[in-house]
């Protein structure tokens, strides 16, 4: 598995997944192009790749001392071989490159997985925002201190 920064060559099989994983609210090609315009200055998105094909994304936002995880995605077929916390690590590493003290995040309240793969990498529940999302569900915020 390689990881590098996610490229505007890659939207196509970053739309795929995105759709693919996302089928109620998946960001538009132009959400996902406007986050890449802001790369580096207040973005970091990753892509994985198995056999040359990209399996996974990632992206952070960071300003000044904070940042949110805005998106993790892996195909479904390669979930549970670790390519989630590769990229929540390079995540984690990139944000405290830029000085970050606090990344927070937002998940469904009906995605388990996710949560747990979160908690796992220490972020805490901070907090619900009633039906956030556009379906009425719940978004659950959690947060993770860095050293800064
Ligand atoms: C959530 C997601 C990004 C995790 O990525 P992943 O590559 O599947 O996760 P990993 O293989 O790195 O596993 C991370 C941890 O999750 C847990 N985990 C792994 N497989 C699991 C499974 N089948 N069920 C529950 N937990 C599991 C383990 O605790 C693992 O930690 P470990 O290092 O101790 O094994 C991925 O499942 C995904 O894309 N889900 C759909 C999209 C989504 O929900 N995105 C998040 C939106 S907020």
């Amino acid at each position: 598995m390689i990881l590098r920064q996610m490229t505007v060559a890659d939207l196509p099989a970053v739309m795929a997944i995105e759709r693919a994983m996302f089928p109620l609210d998946a960001w538009s090609e132009g959400m996902m192009r406007g986050e890449l315009a802001d790369m580096p200055r207040s973005r970091h998105y990753v892509v994985a790749l198995v056999d040359d094909e990209i399996v996974a994304y990632a992206g952070l936002a960071a300003a000044a001392d904070q940042a949110d995880v805005q998106t993790i995605a892996v195909l479904e077929k390669h979930q549970g071989t670790g390519i989630g916390s590769a990229m929540l690590t390079e995540l984690l590493a990139e944000a405290r490159r830029r000085r970050v003290r606090e990344i927070f995040l937002e998940v469904r309240a009906d995605n388990p997985r996710a949560q747990a793969v979160y908690r796992h990498f220490e972020f805490e529940e901070i907090g619900t925002r009633r039906r956030y999302y556009d379906d009425g569900t719940d978004a659950i915020m959690m947060r993770r201190k860095l050293d800064g």
